[in-house]
């Protein structure tokens, strides 16, 4: 707790996700499972927290997908956008707030941004050539243009990046161009964007990053590699029909881009969420207040544009918290391809929670998560991680203790008599693993956090296995009682400091144990709340056992 003792509040947000595609596992290892355990984490412990997130719902990608599916934009996005709020949903992922950049809010936000950078005088414009298509009345950006590499000759190269040489390239760099649509050949006609001088920022955001020593070292290394080669301006308009509108006069046609405005989407979802509470100047406390903790979780591939873009944005308008992290993930690789729509290697959220429990695939996530590199997942893991682990060490450990406490104390809980040593050491053994378990989420080691979660359980098997209360039922019943009321004291902190990584079966958990969830805090996971004589409800099977069957498919 120490870390977070000087904020007051702590502002969580994930990565706004696309829609043009569903969300699929390997978005979930890197920017949105550890955010939900994050607050979840911290919401026991007792912290305000607010937690966004929303679609991001502009830029070329929709726009493509829709000219090429034949519908506007607002089709693709809300299909993708309610489709991946559900995924969130079933997977247990559980935001405050999920949003759109679509809003009328999202637009007046990120426009009255820009216009201050303006009015301050922070942004140019330059005028320069661009790829022009007579036959659709529109500049050709970045992925609306094909043509031949001018490196290796692939004829069909994009705007933006070849794809066989893997080179960055800009349009008109390309031979033969073509327009993406209709393939229409281009004209060269000049246009004027405005420019973000992300240059003049390098020095700030160098010693901003210097004075954050617990940040990832993976991020940190990110950004130093690019202050070596030197932060460039960046265009922050584009000419497209589809984004937020620039705000001025004479900019018809223009949009501004949308690396631009969607991470202002953080802000404007924070409003958002204060106006349905019914508090509409409650965001200014989360974003203009020095007490404020606001910590970005992304994927390596968005480190740029939330350790480095933003946060300069952030500097240059001047009234905003800039973020305390950015615990950014690798890349998680399914079956060693990479998890990505792009590649074909990838498995949605909405076909992993139709045939598996959502904890499982939590937890199998969560104790594979490409926190320091990329890391492999295999359906194995999930298989073996759900049976071996799941299975066979809590849900066993909870199985055996129920059983006990039906047939032979009425399904109530015991009596719990005088302790023995091997008694306290378990009983004490609460404590310092939830202190432990605390610090790995307070320092973004969620998988380390998890692992020490299981092996509290570990221990607690080996409670069960060594006080035999099997015997001491013939022997001493009374003895007999006072294990199972440990065991089942235990199940009640297990429910408690699960709940971020497995909510579903924690809540299962409260159920058999006929307790409420609501008032637990992790404080009180340590604590022996069960009284003698509570009856218990009757023992649910916590995780089902998947066949090598079901893999195999
Ligand atoms: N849509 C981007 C992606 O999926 C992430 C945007 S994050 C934001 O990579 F901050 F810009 F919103
Ligand atoms: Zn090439």
């Amino acid at each position: 707790m120490e870390n977070s003792g000087k904020f007051k509040r702590i502002l969580v947000t994930a990565a706004l996700p696309y829609t043009n595609g569903d969300i699929h596992l390997g978005h979930i290892a890197g920017a949105y499972l550890p955010p939900d355990m994050y607050v979840r984490y911290l919401r026991l412990a007792g912290y305000n927290v607010v937690f966004i997130c929303g679609s991001d719902e502009h830029g070329t990608a929709i726009e493509m997908s829709a000219i090429k599916e034949g519908v506007s934009p607002q089709v693709i996005i809300d299909k993708y956008h309610f489709a991946n709020k559900k995924a969130y949903e079933d997977l247990g992922i559980k935001y405050d707030i999920y949003s759109r950049t679509s809003t009328e809010t999202h637009k007046k936000t990120s426009q009255d941004f820009f216009k201050v950078l303006n009015d301050k005088g922070l942004l140019y414009q330059k005028t320069e050539k661009q790829l022009y298509s007579e036959k659709e009345k529109r500049f050709l950006a970045d992925r609306f243009v094909i043509g031949t590499c001018p490196v290796c000759g692939f004829e069909e190269a994009r705007g933006d990046e070849c794809e066989n040489c893997g080179s960055a390239l800009s349009p008109l760099e390309l031979k033969n161009p073509r327009s993406t649509i209709t393939g229409d050949t281009p004209v060269v006609k000049e246009s004027t964007h405005f420019y973000f001088p992300l240059s003049k920022f390098q020095a700030m955001l160098e010693e901003w990053i210097n004075s954050k020593p617990d940040w990832k070292p993976n991020v940190v290394n990110y950004c130093k590699g690019w202050f070596k080669t030197g932060l460039q301006d960046r265009a922050i308009t584009r000419d497209l029909d589809w984004g937020v509108p620039v705000p001025l006069e004479g900019y018809d046609g223009k949009v501004i881009y949308v690396w631009f405005e969607a991470p202002i989407g953080y802000i404007s979802i924070t409003k958002e969420l204060f106006e349905q509470e019914g508090n509409p100047e409650g965001w200014k406390d989360y974003w203009c207040k020095d007490d404020t903790k606001l910590v970005h979780f992304v994927g390596k591939d968005n480190i740029i544009f939330h350790a480095i873009f933003f946060p300069a944005m952030l500097m240059a308008h001047g009234d905003f918290v800039l973020a305390d992290n950015v615990p950014a993930n690798e890349f998680l690789n399914f079956e060693g391809g990479k998890l990505s729509k792009s590649r074909g290697h990838s498995i949605a959220v909405k076909d992993a929670v139709s045939r598996f429990n959502p904890d499982s695939v939590r937890y199998a996530l969560a104790t594979s998560l490409p926190e320091n590199k990329d890391t492999d997942f295999y359906w194995k893991d999930l298989q073996a991680k759900n049976n071996n682990e799941l299975g066979a060490i809590l849900g066993n450990f909870v199985n055996r203790t129920f059983v006990f406490a039906e047939k032979y104390f009425e399904g109530t809980v015991p009596a719990a008599g005088e302790y023995k040593e091997i008694d306290s050491i378990i009983i004490n053994s609460i404590k310092s693993y939830s202190s432990s378990i605390a610090s790995y989420y307070e320092n973004y080691k969620f998988k380390d956090a998890v692992s020490e979660t299981m092996n509290l359980v570990r221990d607690a098997n080996k409670y069960f296995n060594d006080t035999e209360p099997w015997k001491a039922v013939k022997e001493d019943i009374a003895r007999c009682g006072t294990i199972i009321n440990t065991c089942l004291q235990l199940c009640r902190s297990f429910a408690v400091l699960f709940y971020p990584v497995l909510p579903f079966s924690s809540e299962k958990l409260f159920r058999m144990l006929n307790i409420s969830s609501e008032g637990e805090t992790w404080e009180s996971a340590a604590e022996l709340k069960l009284h003698a004589g509570h009856k218990l409800n009757k023992p649910e099977i916590l995780f089902r056992k998947i066949e090598d069957s079901e893999i195999e498919q």
